[in-house]
């Protein structure tokens, strides 16, 4: 019996299976099922992977029960203080923190990618005037594959380094342009002399017509919210990247599809959601019964911003950013924010709530998140493009952990069938009439 296995038996008892135990840095061990169905010609089943680790990684680490977020084992609390996101994202890509050097060569690269070929400009002419901006994000993030041929080769380190820093510089200059169509405004070209955070904040708000002058308690919120979402392990999206790379298809194409998986209201699109929820409920009086049709199973209403698969305590994220609202809002001169306050006062009265307190459901990254974007003159249909901008350093980082592992192959899961057993064809004049 060897202490680094767990000893499987037979239904009948006949056999027994060692199935080999791997320890990681932090966290559960996990229990190496590949060699199951040979062995007993069986497959584990654990539909939305609750309990599956899908692949090793060295980028990030949650602890749901502590309420614990790492990015290459530094605390999320420590880089959101004393850290900038363009620093997290060479963090997240290269796995540690840059030297001055390092940095400001990365600064300068991503300053000076941040333009889009002019064809991809012209796809937003084709789309509808009110086309939901994920919807263009990820029909043009797709297009860059018919854009960037040079650095389509899954095997070339080279051609890596390109596509991430293009794609992280080209993401919010595409969401810029999106948000400018959906308005009936021109685009705004990007400017190097501004940093990412600047950047995106005048090619979303400026016009032509005058100057625009940046406020720096915008670009300063907008940064720690872009570190906040930048990644966060195996999520729905990131696991879609990793599993459309797989198959060996461009990046381009792969970072699309997280994007579609990120766009869901259970994910990402959590964020556009509650503000929905938050003017649905509308009052403070109206909260009561908007926590009972959350607890109502008969009722398909759910509390969005509430709820997380992996924190059942709170979620870091969450905390860090109500914090932030007041500051914002303050800072804005908007302390009388009735969206924050209805907040507020929904999360002291869910989480006294028996339900909410029985199956561990508090705020998780998108409960506040929007009333800060919204905050900063950011429409409802672009908090979950704001969520696809922070969180493309992490699909990235991953998408290449992938592709460069050498135990890596295409991901392909089996499943339970339930259908119907085997049976011959019936012609159509022998089957039932009704
Ligand atoms: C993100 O994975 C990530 O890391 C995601 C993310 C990231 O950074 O990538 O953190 C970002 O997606 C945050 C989550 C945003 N989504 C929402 O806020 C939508 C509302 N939340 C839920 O839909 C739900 O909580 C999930 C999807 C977040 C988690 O769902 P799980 O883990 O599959 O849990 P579940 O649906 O099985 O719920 C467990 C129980 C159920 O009741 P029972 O069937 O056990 O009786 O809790 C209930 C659920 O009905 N429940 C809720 C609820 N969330 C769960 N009931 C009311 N309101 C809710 N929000």
């Amino acid at each position: 019996m060897s202490k680094d296995a767990y000893t499987l038996t037979s239904p009948d008892g006949s056999r027994t299976t060692e199935l080999p135990v791997h320890k990681g840095t932090l966290g559960p061990d996990v229990v190496d099922i590949g060699g199951l169905y040979q062995q007993e010609g069986a497959f584990t089943y654990d539909p939305g992977f609750v309990a599956t680790g899908s692949c090793d990684s060295k980028i990030t680490f949650i602890d749901g029960k502590e309420g614990v977020l790492l990015y290459r084992g530094y605390p999320v609390e420590q880089l959101a203080a004393q850290s900038n996101f363009l620093e997290v994202a060479f963090l997240l890509l290269y796995g540690d923190l840059p030297n001055e050097r390092e940095l400001s060569s990365f600064d300068h690269s991503i300053r000076t990618h941040t333009m889009l070929n002019e064809g991809m400009l012209r796809f937003f002419r084709g789309f509808r005037y009110d086309a939901h901006p994920m919807a263009m994000l990820s029909a043009v993030v797709g297009s860059m594959s018919a854009y960037y041929h040079d650095t389509m080769d899954v095997n070339n380190a080279a051609a890596h380094e390109i596509f991430a820093h293009r794609i992280l510089a080209k993401m919010p200059t595409i969401a810029a342009a999106a948000y400018k169509h959906t308005i009936g405004q021109p685009f705004i070209y990007p400017r190097n002399d501004l940093n990412y955070c600047e950047n995106m904040l005048r090619m979303f708000f400026a016009v032509p017509a005058e100057n625009y002058e940046i406020d720096p308690i915008a670009a300063e919120a907008l940064d720690l919210l872009f570190i906040l979402h930048a990644d966060h392990e195996q999520n729905c999206s990131t696991s879609t990247v990793r599993m459309a790379g797989s198959s060996g298809t461009n990046p381009y194409s792969a970072i699309a599809a997280g994007i579609s998986a990120l766009w869901g209201p259970a994910h990402g699109g959590a964020n556009e959601a509650v503000l929905r929820m938050l003017e649905e409920i509308g009052s403070v009086k109206n909260i009561p019964k908007y926590v009972d049709k959350a607890k109502d199973k008969s009722d398909p209403f759910r509390l969005m911003g509430f709820g997380h698969r992996v924190y059942k305590n709170f979620d870091p994220r969450a905390t860090i950013i109500r914090d932030m609202c007041y500051k914002v809002l303050k800072q804005m001169g908007r302390t009388n924010s009735p969206l924050f306050e209805l907040a507020l006062e929904l999360e002291q009265v869910a989480l006294k709530d028996e339900y909410f307190i029985s199956k561990n459901l508090y705020p998780n990254v998108d409960f506040y998140s929007g009333i800060i974007y919204r905050a900063l003159g950011i429409p409802t249909s672009m908090f979950t493009v704001m969520f696809a901008i922070g969180r493309t350093v992490g699909w990235v980082a991953h998408w290449r952990e992938m592709i460069t592992d050498p135990k890596g192959k295409i991901s392909r899961p089996r499943q339970l069938y339930t259908g119907a057993a085997n049976r011959d064809y019936v012609a159509i004049d022998k089957r039932p009439k009704t």
